[in-house]
């Protein structure tokens, strides 16, 4: 008998319902048939959004399309890191770093490798020199190449199209819905409805059947997926999957954003996200041609919405009774299972992190593979659900710990919201590598320095999403150094001899980077103009 599915049902036509179908029509080699249902009166979350560097790889190669293809249609720019601004000084939000010892309120946590010598990551030949007070050089700029030219707003590829550095997209988030759902349509040969769910049929064993519309259609499937958004439709009202609420370990719920004019010509284009420290929150500023996307993530318990609003539109002079505000109310934390008999939750339906780290397409693109790769029959065999289910969970909770504790470890206490993230409780897991971390250990090692690699697997992802550069990039950054050096290090005196010359090609490199790199500003207006 066949048991094979034939009728695959997205809930949703978001940048989740757009990306799963396309994905889907593109893996299964069009066996199945794929149908979004999109109420289009039901507005879907659009803020300006950034992503990690594998997005490209994992979704646009797989789906056939250049950056050259889908870059321009979507508004999309490059980012390199995120930069960090005042999250270790007291104070107001100020969209520039704040002075201290001579020194700015800024890191990066960057998308570049970390060197390596003689087998020890540099980040551990840096906290030897700097705990013996032989260097003041911070993490960022001693021990990794693309600090520099991000500071020169360098693009991180050059005009002959050769890349120089790892990097991510910021874009449009409606755009690249709109991109996808135009690709899969044309290409895949997805159906699109637009039309309202009003109701759900299961059968007798609690599988679902079909959707209802508002119009009277009855769309039937074998397998439903849930990308409708934080109201979790199929995920959580109708198969009544309970979310499990995670604000005991990150306090932010809310935000309010906005889309600010800016000159590009004249003031360039950052080439990374920035996350500047609020009083209640954090404001990202994701810089595209022509424009910033912007929002305050803040906490409700901690500030109420009139005065996120005044302090973010104080933040980017803009007037809080004219802007054109997006205002926004999130739950944080994940579905108890992720996948529940025939329906998987994917998107904002299934988890959400605040977006300090960038991390809900990331999470997207990686349930979909992860979809693909125990992709079910009929008889929806148990093992194939528990396995999913288990691996989103693994990378969800990590993701979730490593966020917790740039809050957790920022040196701030000045007001009530820094106070109190600093009296939650941090899962077994982040204790462990933080104390790791003190010990002067690498923290999480990488599968492999190259970054093609690194990059590329959603496999060595799942099982190592931050490694030993990310943990350094933002706890140094934060200002937190290990208590001691690696011990190993102290028995190899060639090696410490030796590395001088490492940081002095990092050093090389960062010169020529910034020598030859073209202006990010005049990268992207070539490539959009094409
Ligand atoms: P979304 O809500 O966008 O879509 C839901 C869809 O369901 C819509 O098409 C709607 O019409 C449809 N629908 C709802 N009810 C329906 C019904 N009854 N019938 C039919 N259709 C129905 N991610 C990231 O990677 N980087 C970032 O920088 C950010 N930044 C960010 C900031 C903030 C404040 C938030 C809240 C979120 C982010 N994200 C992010 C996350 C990102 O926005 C999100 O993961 C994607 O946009 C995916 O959203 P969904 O498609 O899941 O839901």
């Amino acid at each position: 008998m066949d048991h094979r599915i034939r009728k695959v049902v997205v809930l949703g036509g978001g940048t989740a319902g757009w990306m799963t179908a396309a994905y889907l029509g593109k893996a299964l080699h069009g066996t199945v048939s794929v149908t979004v249902l999109e109420a289009p009166t039901i507005p879907k979350i659009g803020v300006g959004e950034a992503t990690v560097p594998n997005l490209q790889k994992l979704l646009f190669d797989f789906l056939g399309l250049p950056e050259e293809e889908w870059m321009p249609e979507c508004n999309a720019s490059f980012k390199m890191a995120v930069k960090f601004v005042n999250w270790r000084t007291p104070g107001e939000g100020e969209p520039t770093a704040r002075w201290v010892d001579g020194r700015p309120d800024h890191f990066y946590h960057s998308f570049g490798t970390l060197p390596s010598h003689d087998g020890i990551p540099l980040s551990h030949y840096w906290v030897h020199d700097r705990l013996r007070g032989r260097t003041d050089d911070p993490f960022d700029y001693a021990c990794l190449r693309e600090t520099p030219a991000m500071d020169a707003k360098r693009a991180p590829r050059w005009f002959d199209g050769n890349r120089a550095m790892p990097y991510a997209w910021h874009f449009d988030a409606h755009l690249v819905a709109d991109f996808l759902r135009r690709f899969a349509t044309a290409r895949q040969g997805v159906e699109h409805v637009q039309d309202e769910l009003v109701d759900v049929e299961f059968d007798e064993r609690g599988f679902i059947t079909a959707l209802r519309t508002r119009q009277g259609r009855r769309l039937d499937g074998d397998l439903f997926v849930d990308c409708s958004g934080f109201r979790g439709l199929l995920i959580n009202q109708a198969m009544g999957e309970p979310f499990v609420d995670m604000s005991d370990h990150l306090l932010c719920d809310s935000a309010v954003a906005a889309a600010v004019p800016q000159d590009s010509a004249r003031e360039g284009v950052e080439p990374y996200t920035s996350a500047i420290a609020m009083k209640s929150g954090w404001t990202w500023r994701i810089p595209m041609l022509g424009r910033f996307g912007t929002g305050y993530v803040y906490s409700s318990r901690f500030a109420e919405p009139d005065e996120a609003v005044r302090d973010f539109c104080a933040l980017w002079g803009l007037d809080p009774e004219t802007a054109r505000l997006n205002r926004i109310r999130f739950r944080v934390g994940r579905n108890r299972r992720a996948w529940v008999r025939n329906c998987v939750g994917i998107g904002l339906s299934s988890c959400f992190l605040e977006p300090l780290e960038s991390t809900g397409i990331y999470f997207i693109t990686a349930a979909i593979h992860r979809l693909v790769t125990h992709f079910p029959d009929r008889r929806f065999d148990q093992a194939l659900i528990d396995r999913f289910n288990h691996e989103i969970e693994t990378m969800f909770d990590d993701t979730r710990d490593f966020i917790q504790a740039h809050f957790y470890f920022s040196p701030r206490v000045d007001t009530p919201f820094w106070k109190a993230n600093k009296e939650l409780r941090l899962a077994e897991g982040i204790q462990e590598k933080v104390a790791m971390y003190r010990a002067g250990m690498v923290v999480n090692p990488p599968a492999s320095d190259d970054e093609s690699t690194v990059y590329g697997s959603v496999d060595l992802d799942f099982r190592k999403v931050w490694t030993n550069g990310n943990y350094y990039c933002v706890l140094a950054g934060l200002g937190v150094l290990p208590d001691r050096p690696l011990p190993l290090l102290l028995h190899r005196p060639r090696s410490l001899d030796s590395v001088e010359s490492r940081f002095s090609t990092v050093r090389d490199r960062q010169r020529e980077l910034v020598a030859t790199l073209p202006s990010n500003y005049d990268y992207l207006r070539r490539l959009h103009a094409k």
